[in-house]
């Protein structure tokens, strides 16, 4: 039967252009809603900018813009560039929205109704002539555990050590430079502790991955603390009903926007559902990086379930890309951008070797820029296209037309791998379905090595048995396209148009035979050096 999924990446940040690690999340994502639609599953795929907090805030300020416009130039920019990548969203949308702010009412006032909210006094620096608190990121001083200097106010980057920003040894704000005062302020707090049992429930029924099951046993032993959900003005975000001059912390609005962005497509495209009423029904699916695991897996889900909304059925978490070997990282010059690699190479390729570093871990993952070529050149270029490039030029004796007479037990034993490699995509185990994929390609390039056509066309001049040889391969590459379609859609879409074939899973295991195909058999250009070393060379200059 088929489900109805939705599914989600986290919503990147509108204050600078995407780089390969939001890259990675997204074609992550879209992989994986690809294979659930191929295997006829129904998903609504969702993201937006994310559009609030002070980082925005003060980077509108810096451009001089007001912040709405920072968004919007930010939104309509990560669009484009994800669309490039073939990354097929069903809506794309931001959290600064009417329907935004609706569902962070409604969620925040269900909670205040169940008691999950609560008031406290905190002390917190300020800066006078900024007239504005700072958080902890704001605040630089010496390490009150090592002595080492410019440390920012949670935690020191050199000794590790955890602290409050008051510890600091002579703190200054990164702003005025000037030495802040500390200042009283009432807080709105989320009580996560009252949603313990509610938590655990949801974490020993969700099938969570193990690296997350350990984090959030390491969060539970260390106790569940109330969670401050308010900012002072000046803030860039929601205020809060019945709370003058308070302001939604970001990460309140920001996973609710989920919610929203929903409500936003199902105006567009199915008024007569409530996207309340569709949450409730649908499976739901977020995919995110592990930096921000503690607000999907704890947060989260305390306050949906505070709030009568369904929790997820999964958080599907990932590592972090590192460029090269080391932290990307825009200061030291190790630093790609997403459009850069546009202007050089097809997305294909970036999502092929993306999909191939992929497991269902949490384990960090490298974009070398050499490996990279090698594995789309070896994999892509060396072993899949090639099965065609070299059945192409015999089949031309035959007027593009394949034969009746196949290897069928061969094709068989390609179609008997279907669900094997399917099922390694559900799983987010790209690595091992590109794995599988290859060693038939390598299967298919060894049986026409073994029948050597073109010995047979010199010395026998066998007609039948090359027509059946490469109509054969032929078979093996269409059968391979389709296994390879979620991670390379374009590419599967041109080889379709040369095989004039309309490959689905349902006729996936017709032969074809009598059929005939394209005279051109479809090129995939090798990635060349000179296009890695300009890469190489934009990456270094950050
Ligand atoms: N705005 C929040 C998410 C809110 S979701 C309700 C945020 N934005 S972000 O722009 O900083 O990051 C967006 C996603 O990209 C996150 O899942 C984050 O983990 C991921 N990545 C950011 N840098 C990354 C790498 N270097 N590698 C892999 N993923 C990384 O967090
Ligand atoms: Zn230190």
């Amino acid at each position: 039967m088929s489900k109805q999924l939705i599914v989600t990446s986290a919503l990147p940040y509108a204050n600078g252009p995407l780089h390969f690690g939001h890259l990675l999340e997204h074609v992550q994502t879209d992989i994986w809603v690809r294979t659930n639609r191929l295997l006829r599953n129904e998903c609504i795929y969702i993201c937006a900018s994310d559009a609030h907090g002070t980082p925005i805030m003060m980077k509108a300020e810096s451009e001089k813009m007001d912040p709405e416009e920072l968004v919007k130039k930010f939104t309509i920019e990560h669009e484009r560039t994800l669309k490039e990548f073939h990354v097929n969203h069903d809506n794309y949308y931001t959290t600064h929205s009417d329907e935004n702010k609706k569902y962070s009412e409604i969620i925040f006032l269900r909670s205040q109704e169940n008691n999950l909210i609560k008031i406290k006094t905190i002390e917190q620096f300020y800066d006078e002539s900024k007239g504005m608190f700072l958080s902890d990121r704001y605040v630089q001083g010496t390490c009150p555990s090592c002595g080492a200097k410019h440390q920012y106010g949670d935690n020191c980057e050199e000794c590790g050590t955890k602290y409050e920003a008051t510890d600091l040894v002579n703190p200054k704000s990164i702003f005025s430079g000037e030495t802040p005062s500390i200042k009283k302020s009432e807080h709105l707090f989320f009580d996560l502790s009252k949603q313990e049992k509610k938590l655990l429930e949801w974490i020993n029924k969700t099938s969570l991955q193990a690296g997350v099951k350990n984090k959030l046993k390491e969060w539970f032993n260390e106790g569940l603390k109330p969670w401050d959900i308010s900012r002072d003005e000046p803030y860039f975000g929601f205020s809060i009903p019945g709370f003058p001059n308070k302001y939604f912390y970001v990460w309140l609005d920001a996973p609710i926007g989920y919610i929203a962005i929903l409500d936003n497509f199902l105006s567009k495209n199915s008024p007569s559902i409530s996207a309340q009423e569709l949450w409730n029904q649908s499976e739901i699916y977020h995919f995110i990086g592990k930096d921000i695991m503690n607000f999907h897996t704890l947060f989260w889900p305390a306050l949906l379930d505070g709030s009568s909304f369904k929790k997820p059925s999964n958080v599907f978490v990932h590592g972090f890309m590192t460029l090269n070997g080391k932290k990307m990282s825009k200061s030291k010059g190790n630093f790609l951008l997403i459009d850069d690699y546009l202007n050089l190479l097809e997305p294909d390729y970036m999502r092929y070797f993306i999909a191939s570093k992929l497991s269902d871990g949490i384990d960090d993952l490298d974009l070398d820029l050499l490996d990279f070529q090698k594995k789309v050149n070896t994999d892509l270029v060396g072993k899949f296209v090639n099965i065609a490039s070299r059945s192409q030029g015999f089949l031309k004796d035959f007027d593009n037309v394949l034969s009746a007479e196949l290897d069928e037990d061969l094709i068989d034993e390609f179609l008997n791998k279907k669900d094997e490699i399917f099922n390694h995509y559900i799983d987010r185990n790209y690595s091992k379905a590109l794995k599988e994929i290859m060693t038939l390609a390598d299967k298919a390039n060894q049986y026409i090595d073994f029948n050597k056509p073109w010995i047979l066309k010199k010395e026998s001049g066998n007609k039948e048995k090359i027509h059946k040889i490469t109509s054969t391969a032929i078979n093996l590459f269409k059968i391979l396209n389709l296994y390879l379609e979620p991670v390379v859609p374009v590419t599967s879409e041109k080889i379709k148009k040369y095989l004039k074939c309309d490959e689905t899973i349902d006729n996936v295991s017709s032969y074809m035979k009598n059929h005939e195909i394209d005279s051109f058999s479809p090129l995939i250009l090798r990635i060349e050096d000179v296009e890695i070393e300009k890469l190489m060379e934009i990456s270094k200059n950050g």
